[in-house]
């Protein structure tokens, strides 16, 4: 059995891949609900209702476990899709998503004034902070900034027209004496800015990208389910990028976010 990847686009390879290379010995498949993107725009309900269906869908390609790489999706959808799909549908199955890991890692960061960017859905779900909370978090500040406009920009490659908006909002708050001390990159579209960030405003403050935090607590977590560890394949393959809508463009983008690492085979489906 395989490890799946799910996301509203290409943002969630960006996760795959930095997993990929720290988990080399698995199978992976991914999902990308390209046709519906972006997620950040929808209603709560139709968000539920795609990731189920792409959840499904790599469960029917043998995937025994499936990262929601989509901060949006893990937001609206992880809690009801553990607790009411699973149990009825899949009980050997699991899903994980992308925002507890984060919450952890700035928890043990000890980053007080930390910037969260996201698409407006995480940021009006609120489930960063809820998470903070139920740790009991309560001097770890975070200011959550709705950056939709960054989504279509990356998902066209537009790398450095997304760093400029943040790197403007950043500086904006820096401008205003807000002392911050970390930034988190809370949609998987966004670790494609990880390093300018860094290089930018690297000196004290720390850049909390999912590209990073993933695979160690994916790794914990398969430490500690040997349950489902044992099932996984170990052929160190990607085996499939499914798209709910292609046009060649996603080919360039694809090569280039994988950078030709490990892709077995291209099967594209184009019928939801
Ligand atoms: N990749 C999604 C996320 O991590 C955002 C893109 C979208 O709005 O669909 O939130």
């Amino acid at each position: 059995m395989k490890i799946g990847f799910f996301d509203s686009g290409l943002g969630g390879l960006l996760v795959l891949k930095a997993v990929a290379k720290e988990l080399s010995q698995y199978d992976y498949e991914y999902y990308g609900d390209t046709k519906h993107l972006p997620y950040g725009d929808r209603t709560e309900e139709e968000i539920y209702e795609l990731t189920k269906i792409g959840v499904e869908y790599l469960f029917t390609k043998d995937c025994s476990l499936v990262v929601i790489a989509c901060n949006t999706a893990s937001a609206e959808t992880l809690r009801r899709l553990q607790e009411e799909f699973l149990p009825l549908e899949y009980p050997d199955r699991k899903i994980l998503g992308v925002i507890v890991p984060v919450i952890e890692d700035v928890i043990e960061s000890d980053c007080k004034r930390v910037l969260m960017f996201a698409t407006q859905r995480t940021v009006s779900s609120g489930k960063y902070h809820l998470e903070l909370g139920k740790r009991n978090e309560f001097d770890v500040k975070i200011e959550a900034i709705a950056t939709p406009e960054l989504v279509p920009l990356l998902e066209d490659g537009n790398i450095a027209g997304a760093y400029a908006i943040t790197e403007a909002l950043i500086d904006d708050r820096l401008l205003q004496g807000v002392a911050v001390d970390g930034i988190i990159l809370g949609c998987t579209h966004y670790t494609l800015l990880a390093s300018k960030i860094r290089k930018r405003f690297g000196n004290g403050v720390t850049v909390f990208s999912q590209t990073e935090s993933i695979p160690m607590k994916l790794r914990t977590y398969l430490q500690s389910h040997p349950e489902i560890e044992t099932l996984l394949s170990k052929e160190a393959q990607l085996r499939n990028v499914f798209l709910t809508q292609h046009t060649s463009m996603y080919d360039q983008h694809i090569a280039m976010l994988l950078e030709g690492q490990f892709l077995s085979e291209q099967a594209w489906i184009e019928k939801f």
